[in-house]
């Protein structure tokens, strides 16, 4: 079992360095199929999401090359508009290929990405706003096989601000005839670069940060050189960690307006945060305050892929907080691994009552999924002895060579393999 070993109780202290950011790249690596001249993306961390990703590419025809963080990609020779099923198996986000297909290929099949850990992850406002650019879909034995001779721009309005679905909808609108404009799209930083990366190959795509996102249709793209934004939720995650330790930490390559609601949760919890330019530094302290209630919600609310590092954070907070998971419907499940370590919370329904406690005591804990995960590390930095966190290839999702960044910040953390 791939674990992590973690014995507790050390204040982190010094610097650590955020990279580019998992969920801007790999929207990013799918709207390399806009063009077909070479990309080169810079800062791109290994991520277990992110290979998975250029397998993708590569099995399409792309050919990529990483150079240490630089990742070179030829997306010239595009054979296949099938999407392969064993990659779209094992990460859903690969829904992303649907829009940036159907524009160069004018045709795509992928299997249904199907639910994960986290929830059932539906589709539903992807299909309907790629239907509504005339892409025609059959959806049976478990494919989805869409065509689209012509795709013609349109006018969307999303039910929801789902930030694939507009990210799936932007790079089909990239290559429809005429404009595309999709009213109530999510505002995340990542559909911000997004804009900026197609932007950079020649796009024209304006008002993306707002709920209202205008694409101009039929642009052919040219090569780009770009370096996506850095990581809030692995600066976010640096944040608590500095927190929960009691520690003094100074995180480098961040946006600070992308942390604002993770700043302002982690004043009112206590914590010193300072901003210095594009880095940030946090102290924290072993008894911090309960938050009375922290909702996550689509940006730039508070991030629900931070409330799992938070509840871990406010399990030790003095006196008693309220969290609720607006976004997703199953993102509680590190709190039975928490309660194992002697954390006081109860969950009912979307709400999670968390009574602090002085101290979490060090057990082995499974993580469920990526951030449920990362959570139980924190959890294990914090806790009195050895605590030991199973799954470890969730974490390896999303954060690169976590056990060596909290290392150089002093905590005690191996990973056994
Ligand atoms: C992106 O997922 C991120 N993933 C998630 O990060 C993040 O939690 C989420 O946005 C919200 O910020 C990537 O960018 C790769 P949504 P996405 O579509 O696009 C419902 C992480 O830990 N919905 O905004 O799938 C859906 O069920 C991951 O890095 C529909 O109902 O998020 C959910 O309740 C986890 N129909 C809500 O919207 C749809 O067609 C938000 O989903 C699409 C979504």
């Amino acid at each position: 079992m791939t674990q992590y070993v973690i014995n507790g109780r050390k204040p982190l202290s010094g610097k650590v360095r955020v990279g580019g950011a998992k969920n801007a790249i790999l929207p990013a690596l799918a709207a390399v199929l806009l063009t077909e001249k070479p990309v080169v993306l810079h800062d791109c961390p290994r991520l277990l999401d992110v290979e998975k990703t250029i397998m993708i590419l590569k099995t399409i025809g792309c050919s990529v090359k990483r150079e240490s963080r630089d990742l070179i990609i030829d997306p010239s020779n595009i054979n296949s508009w099938i999407i392969p099923d064993s990659y779209v198996r094992e990460i859903r986000s690969s829904i992303i290929f649907l829009g940036s297909m159907l524009a160069r290929m004018g045709r795509a099949q992928i299997t249904y990405p199907g639910g994960c850990e986290i929830g059932q992850r539906p589709i539903d406002l992807h299909l309907k706003g790629l239907k509504q650019l005339g892409v025609v879909i059959d959806e049976s034995n478990g494919y989805l096989k869409c065509e689209a001779s012509k795709l013609e721009g349109a006018t969307i309005h999303l039910d929801y601000p789902s930030v694939g679905a507009t990210e799936n909808i932007m790079l089909a609108a990239v290559k429809a005839k005429g404009r595309t404009v999709i009213y109530n799209a999510a505002k995340e930083p990542e559909i911000v670069d997004l804009q900026n990366f197609i932007n950079a190959m020649g796009g024209n795509i304006r008002g993306a940060g707002t709920n209202t996102v205008v694409i101009e249709g039929e642009r052919k793209l040219d090569e780009v050189e770009y370096t996506v934004i850095p990581d809030r939720i692995v600066a976010g995650t640096y944040m608590v960690a500095a927190a929960i330790t009691a520690g003094d930490v100074f995180i480098e390559n961040v946006i600070p307006e992308h942390l604002q609601a993770i700043i302002y949760k982690l004043r009112e919890a206590g914590c010193i945060v300072e901003v210095h330019g594009l880095n940030v530094r946090v102290k924290g302290k072993y008894r911090l305050r309960a938050v009375e209630h922290t909702k996550t919600l689509p940006y730039p609310g508070f991030p629900t892929d931070m409330q799992a590092q938070f509840t871990s954070l406010l399990s030790v907070a003095r006196g008693t907080s309220i969290i609720s998971e607006t976004i997703f419907e199953n993102r509680y499940r590190h709190v039975p691994e928490l309660v194992r370590m002697g954390a006081n919370i109860r969950v009912d329904g979307q709400t999670a009552i968390i009574h602090g406690v002085r101290s979490l005591k060090g057990t082995r804990v499974t993580a469920k999924d990526l951030r449920g995960g990362a959570a139980l590390v924190l959890a294990g930095l914090r806790a009195e002895g050895q605590t030991i966190v199973e799954n470890k290839s969730y974490i390896e999702r999303g954060y690169e060579n976590l056990e060596g960044a909290l290392s150089s910040l002093g905590a005690d953390i191996v990973k056994l393999s």
